[in-house]
């Protein structure tokens, strides 16, 4: 996968300024559903594989509960912007997906790039592991709506797998 993240060292930074439970509902566990989520519809609709990946990484980094926060996409965006360069390499036009992704990803939006689509589906595929099923009519991509993208990725948030 991609080798313009330092993933360890990223990891270790985000777990040591991670406000909640490493291991709970918007922790460590979740962001690896999400990438992987994410890297399963990339590979059929040309979403950009690097910013799937930081999108995991950083869309929740910043949360300071597990409940309404809704400046934490805009934060974690701005962690994103923070370690550029430091930890992870990105172009201008994948920080400004990444930038939106973020910024949007709670906001229920539908419309937006085939990235950043992507980035919102797979959060939305995760739904089931607190206990709200993703609803077809609230995502974006073609894949993510498909039979064999939606059973399978139900099935892995309310079984908490980790990858
Ligand atoms: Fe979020």
């Amino acid at each position: 996968m991609s080798q313009r993240i330092d993933k360890p060292a990223l990891i270790r930074y985000l777990r040591d300024q991670f406000c909640l439970d490493w291991q709970g509902i918007h922790g460590i566990r979740y962001w690896s559903r999400v990438r992987y989520n994410g890297l399963l519809m990339a590979r059929e609709n040309d979403a950009s594989v690097h910013v799937v990946e930081l999108f995991a990484f950083f869309h929740d980094a910043r949360r300071f509960n597990d409940h309404r926060d809704p400046e934490h996409g805009i934060r974690g965006a701005e962690l994103a912007w923070q370690l550029k360069d430091r930890l992870f390499e990105a172009t201008d036009h994948e920080m400004a997906l990444l930038t939106e992704a973020c910024h949007e990803h709670s906001n229920g939006l539908i419309e937006a790039d085939i990235t950043v689509q992507t980035c919102f589906d797979a959060d939305r595929l995760d739904l089931a592991r607190v206990g709200i099923m993703p609803n077809p009519f609230y995502l974006c991509t073609d894949q993510a709506k498909s039979t064999s993208m939606l059973m399978p990725a139900i099935e892995r948030s309310i079984r908490l797998k980790v990858y």
